[in-house]
């Protein structure tokens, strides 16, 4: 993968960051023939504003405006820079407001889907400053990287089957041994729920898994729901609510990225990635409302609604993970929307009953702007959740709170005492500062600083 930070930066042309507060100086110390460019143009020192700076021989330097550093979304500004360069090596003349998450916007801002057509212009490379982990910040930009192109692909080259290509890859890549149970091997190995929500596909339903590391180590457990499309099944979507569903997998692509960043960042961990992939589509093997399932747990579970599906393949994966008592246990997955409803696209819920994990999330979120937010596993809302035939219903009754009726679902599952879900957008629905238009990795940064905090 071609890299966005440079290695020869001999002739980087300077980026000069200015601020109201140190413009005055800034300007005094440019050559008198750009001073007078920057005058002429009009330039201030205005948040996101770029000027290219003229000089005998080409572009001089850029000028570009930054924020208070107070708000820390601020602190991705620079993610503006790329698309308004022209292609060519780039250095910091002077330091942002936080250089490392700088550099890491920058490097997020490159990204394009070029799959299916290639990118119209050649990009902006950066030429990392000094004291900036190029290994660390390079794993981050590849773990993004890899996360938005899984997302972006659309269903018909992003099945359960190149899903879980895409983990056997990445797993040979770090010497990792991944397996997988498929079609109805998931009935004799006790997945009925996964069979249940993938059977009606053309592509069989699958259960993936990823194991690296010593055995002897703390065991980290990852969960990604992998939902290659999701029509809603026979309680079919409208749409608009359909349009997007690629992105389904995006708790998955979340999962396999964080991984990227576990296993090439040598954790002191024993690492485990579950996946369970399959499509929820409409065929005369649909599962359907009011069928009852069995789950790998036990408890017997009734459909209430076949949209409902995301938290059905995750209960028997979660089931699985929690065998073997991780230390532990995360699951990402594009679950409600309500949470939606709740938080908008761009600040993902999560839930856990361990509230120093909770403190930790909250300060790493804020460290890496990696934005999250706490919501609460509201005991009495587990009401809503009763059946009338089976032990739960995968649908609260009243149609509220569906964010947390959905995480009280999953918790029926797992008996881990540290347990945490998000419940994540993995989209970007208009493009902002380093986060292009359209598949996005949430929560993973947050996550990783945590781990990397405890067991580098
Ligand atoms: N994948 C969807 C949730 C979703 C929708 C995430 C839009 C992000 C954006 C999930 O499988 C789903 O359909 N959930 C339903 C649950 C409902 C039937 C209880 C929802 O949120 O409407
Ligand atoms: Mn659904
Ligand atoms: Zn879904």
């Amino acid at each position: 993968m071609a890299s966005t930070f440079s290695t020869n930066g001999t002739a980087a042309i300077p980026i000069w960051f200015v601020t109201t507060a140190n413009y005055a100086e800034l300007r005094e110390r440019l050559d008198p023939p750009a001073r007078a460019y920057a005058d002429a143009a009009g330039f201030e020192p205005k948040p996101g504003q770029c000027l290219l700076l003229p000089a005998a021989d080409g572009l001089g330097g850029v000028l570009f405006g930054l924020e208070g550093a107070d708000e820390p979304r601020n602190l991705f500004l620079p993610g503006r820079l790329p698309e308004q360069l022209p292609g060519g090596v780039y250095r910091f003349a002077n330091e942002p407001h936080d250089t490392r998450l700088a550099a890491l916007a920058f490097a997020l801002g490159t990204y394009r889907f070029v799959r299916y057509r290639k990118a119209e212009r050649p990009q902006a490379q950066l030429d990392l400053p000094q004291g900036v982990g190029r290994n660390e910040l390079e794993r981050t930009v590849e773990a993004v990287t890899l996360a938005r192109d899984l997302i972006n692909t659309p269903a018909n080259d992003m099945g359960p089957a190149e899903l879980e290509q895409a983990a056997r890859a990445l797993g040979s890549r770090h010497g990792a041994n991944v397996t997988a149970v498929v079609g109805d091997d998931l009935l004799a190995g006790n997945f009925p729920l996964i069979h249940a929500v993938g059977r009606a596909a053309v592509q069989p339903p699958r259960l993936i898994d990823l194991q690296w590391g010593e055995a002897n180590r703390p065991r980290v457990t990852l969960v990604g729901k992998g939902v290659c499309f999701d029509t809603g099944g026979l309680d079919i979507k409208p749409d608009a609510s359909m349009l997007n569903m690629k992105k389904d997998m995006g708790g998955a692509a979340t999962a396999l990225a964080l991984a990227h960043m576990i296993m090439a960042g040598g954790l002191k961990v024993r690492l485990r990635v579950l996946i369970p992939a399959v499509e929820n589509v409409i065929s005369s093997a649909a599962f359907r409302p009011r069928d009852v399932y069995p789950s790998r747990k036990g408890i017997t579970v009734e459909i209430g609604n076949t949209d409902a599906e995301g938290r059905l393949v995750l209960a028997d994966a979660l089931a699985l993970a929690d065998e073997e008592e991780p230390a532990l246990l995360a699951d990402f997955a594009t679950l409600t929307g309500a949470a939606r409803v709740a938080l908008g696209p761009e600040l993902p819920p999560f839930f856990t009953d361990d509230d120093k994990l909770a403190d930790e999330l909250s300060r790493c979120g804020v460290s890496e702007n990696d934005p999250l937010w706490r919501l609460p596993l509201w005991r009495p809302y587990q009401a809503m959740l009763e059946s009338k035939v089976a032990d739960i219903n995968n649908v609260g009754s009243g149609g509220q709170a569906g964010a947390i009726t959905a995480a009280l679902f999953m918790r029926r599952f797992v008996a881990a005492a540290s347990w945490v879900h998000f419940d994540i957008f993995a989209w970007t629905p208009s493009a902002k500062p380093g986060r292009p238009e359209g598949g996005e990795l949430q929560a993973a940064r947050a996550l990783y600083a945590l781990l990397a905090d405890r067991y580098r």
